[in-house]
């Protein structure tokens, strides 16, 4: 698989089957993204990969505190700014239309939407999670960093023929990530990312891209 086949073939899937991972590929695909960049070779990721009883304990604690009525923990960074600019604000109800929609879930129908929300934490199927995290004095090119250490793990699956989905989701639960990690001190969840073979039968909405015009300049002489 060429990389534009790994650009193209990647997207977020939410329906894995239960088959394992093997931990070859798993270590595979790792050590090839820790060739990732990072600004002052920082290499600030700390990342933790769960799969078997470990990620079982997991679901299981998140399950519990869902079941409880528990809405989750203040998330250590907001997913999005309090004030999105209307490009992004309709992009993003663009997004949760398709995803929604595609399940049958209206709009208005919340129980519904904290449902299918609520896969997120049972990593859709999936047998293995990845967790990363950062020092918490991380800045802003510290966090770029991470999400291009997290892309490389996303293409790299996909030489293996495997897909994931990236999740922000698990901050809202990340004391309880916390309790079965136990990172370091002063250490924040940046995203979870849930691993696995895709379940043919739960393709998902294909999620569109804004035409190129729209997003790049180019300035030529
Ligand atoms: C940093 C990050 C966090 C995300 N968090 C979630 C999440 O919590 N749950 C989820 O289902 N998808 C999540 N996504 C997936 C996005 O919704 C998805 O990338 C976007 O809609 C484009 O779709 P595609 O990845 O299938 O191309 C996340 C993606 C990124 C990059």
């Amino acid at each position: 698989m060429n990389v534009y086949e790994a650009v193209r073939s990647r997207r977020s899937v939410r329906g894995f089957l239960g088959q394992p991972v093997p931990a070859a590929a798993l270590t595979r695909v790792i050590s090839a993204a820790l060739r990732a960049p990072s600004g002052g070779n920082l290499q600030p990721w700390r990342v933790y990969l769960l799969s078997g009883s470990p990620l079982e304990d997991l679901k299981s604690r998140v399950r519990h505190r869902i079941a409880a009525g528990d809405r989750g923990d203040p998330p250590p960074v907001r997913p999005y700014p309090a004030a999105l600019p209307a490009i992004y604000a309709e992009r993003l109800a663009d997004m949760g239309q398709r995803r929604y929609g595609a399940v049958g879930v209206a709009r208005d129908d919340d129980e519904g939407r904290a449902r299918v929300r609520a896969r997120n934490w049972e990593c859709f199927g999936a047998p293995t999670a990845l967790f990363c995290y950062l020092d918490e004095g991380m800045l802003a090119p510290q966090w770029m960093d991470a999400g291009i250490f997290l892309q490389s793990v996303m293409l790299l699956l996909r030489a293996e023929g495997l897909d994931s989905c990236p999740q922000i989701a698990w901050a809202e639960y990340h004391r309880t990530v916390a309790e079965v990690i136990r990172p370091p001190d002063g250490h924040v969840l940046a995203c979870g990312m849930s691993i696995g073979y895709a379940d043919p039968r739960e393709p998902g909405p294909p999620m569109p891209r804004a035409p190129l015009p729209e997003i790049v300049t180019f300035l030529d002489g």
